[in-house]
């Protein structure tokens, strides 16, 4: 028997473009297994180092008295546990100078929950005037994001400049006139990057990041700042940024990209206020949190190892991987193509641009899997955009680098090969 579903279960329970693309990436891997070259999803990579720390930790609940049975068996209050929120709170304050509390940290069930709590905490409709939007300035972002409104039309998104670097590179720069005038013309709730950005790998400069702060806070809403891949945890970032967050800024941050995706825990540096929200909705929706990833991490927060490793190990690591990444894609891809690969300056992944791509990247994508070669097609990036024909969105795909070397080379191989096939169609 089929039940009938509200306006808001609807939105939520009959299918994204992404989930469909999520799914078929899962049914892929199931499908073919081995030999089948991932590239597709933001899994982070297995870093030995990595491992041997949550082993050892693991081992040292167990052998301690109460550690695992704190772990498994009781509720945390839903703004998170208080050890973990200290040790949070103390690291930022060392490691950047903040003047902040644990009054400033919530933990949500994953930064994606975090961003669903926060995109329906400030927009949407008000209690008096317009219904407001998430700005979002730099649009290729996170294709998460894409559908966490529960009310239609929350997003509002600004293409950005880009500039050629040479011959094969390119970067996105804010493109502050338009962002402005959007934000001047539409009833605005908050602004929202990513911070290195999913998917184009790009680093917001220091500048751009103070004149979003001036931006939001003349029209008196808050910056997000998604650091799901930034400093200090996991620290994927290969250009100098200087973290940043005052009492304007909700600044996420997530144990995923360092190695804990498994434990869903998402951290928000907020205003009191904003905490208290973030608090209750969790308590609405999920009663408490996950433990076990602020159990595992706790310790290695006060006494700095994690942000040790994620210097001396987890960011070396993505930079070599990048570096080889890039080099085999320079390799592979044909000469007679005008293709280019985004700066790299953080996060997992390669954003490749194929100016004038004679198909569309959905079609790309379909060529690249019948070829047992999973990317991501750069469509689902660009959401909430005012005018939606633009042709660079038809023309990117993302390339994960986290998985090993010879997967991504077999995979820059066979990329390059179906880009000359369809460059070649008549
Ligand atoms: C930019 C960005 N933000 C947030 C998330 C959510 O991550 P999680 O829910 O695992 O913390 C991701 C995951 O890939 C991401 O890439």
């Amino acid at each position: 028997m089929a039940f009938e579903f509200s306006m808001v279960g609807r939105r939520l329970a009959l299918g994204s473009g992404i989930g469909e693309l999520m799914d078929d990436l899962g049914e892929a891997l199931a499908s073919s297994g081995e030999g089948l070259c991932m590239l597709g999803g933001g899994q982070p990579a297995m870093i030995p180092e990595v491992d041997a720390l949550w082993r050892r930790r693991i081992k040292e609940l167990l052998a301690s008295k109460d550690g695992l049975q704190r772990m498994l068996s009781i509720y945390e209050p839903p703004v998170g546990g208080s050890r973990f929120r200290k040790a949070v709170a103390d690291g930022l304050c060392q490691e950047f100078g903040w003047d902040l509390t644990e009054d400033c940290i919530a933990v949500t069930p994953g930064g994606q929950c975090a961003f669903f709590f926060l995109f329906n905490l400030l927009a949407g409709e008000m209690p008096e005037g317009d219904p407001r939007k998430i700005l979002f300035p730099l649009m290729p972002e996170y294709i998460g994001y894409s559908d966490q409104g529960m009310e239609r039309n929350l997003f509002l998104s600004v293409p950005p400049q880009i500039e050629e670097i040479g011959d094969r590179e390119f970067k996105y720069h804010i493109d502050f006139e338009a962002v402005e005038a959007t934000a001047a013309r539409h009833e605005i709730g908050a602004i929202c990057v990513s911070r290195p950005t999913n998917p184009s790998g790009n680093v917001l400069t220091d500048s751009e990041i103070a004149r979003l702060r001036d931006l939001a806070r003349s029209i008196r809403v808050p910056l997000i700042i998604d650091n799901a891949y930034g400093q200090p945890l996991p620290g994927i970032v290969f250009e100098k940024a200087t973290p940043i967050w005052d009492e304007g800024i909700i600044l996420t941050l997530s144990l995923s990209k360092i190695g804990l995706p498994g434990t869903r825990t998402g951290i928000v540096i907020a205003s009191p206020q904003v905490v208290s929200a973030l608090s209750s909705m969790t308590a609405i929706i999920g009663l408490a949190n996950n433990n076990v990833g602020q159990t595992i991490a706790a310790p290695l927060l006060e006494s700095g190892e994690l942000l040790d490793l994620a210097r001396t190990v987890v960011q070396p690591y993505y930079r070599r991987k990048c570096e080889e990444a890039r080099s085999a894609f320079q390799r592979e891809l044909p000469a007679h193509v005008p293709w280019r690969l985004h700066s790299a300056e953080g996060a997992l992944f390669l954003w490749l641009w194929l100016p004038s791509l004679p198909v569309n990247s959905k079609e790309l994508y379909e060529r690249l899997k019948k070829r047992g070669v999973l990317v991501i097609p750069g469509e689902y990036f660009f959401f909430g955009l005012e005018s939606p024909d633009w042709s660079h969105r038809h023309e990117c795909i993302r390339i994960s680098y986290a998985m090993d070397h010879e997967t991504v080379a077999t995979g820059a191989r066979i990329i390059g090969e179906e880009i000359s096939k369809v460059f070649a169609m008549p």
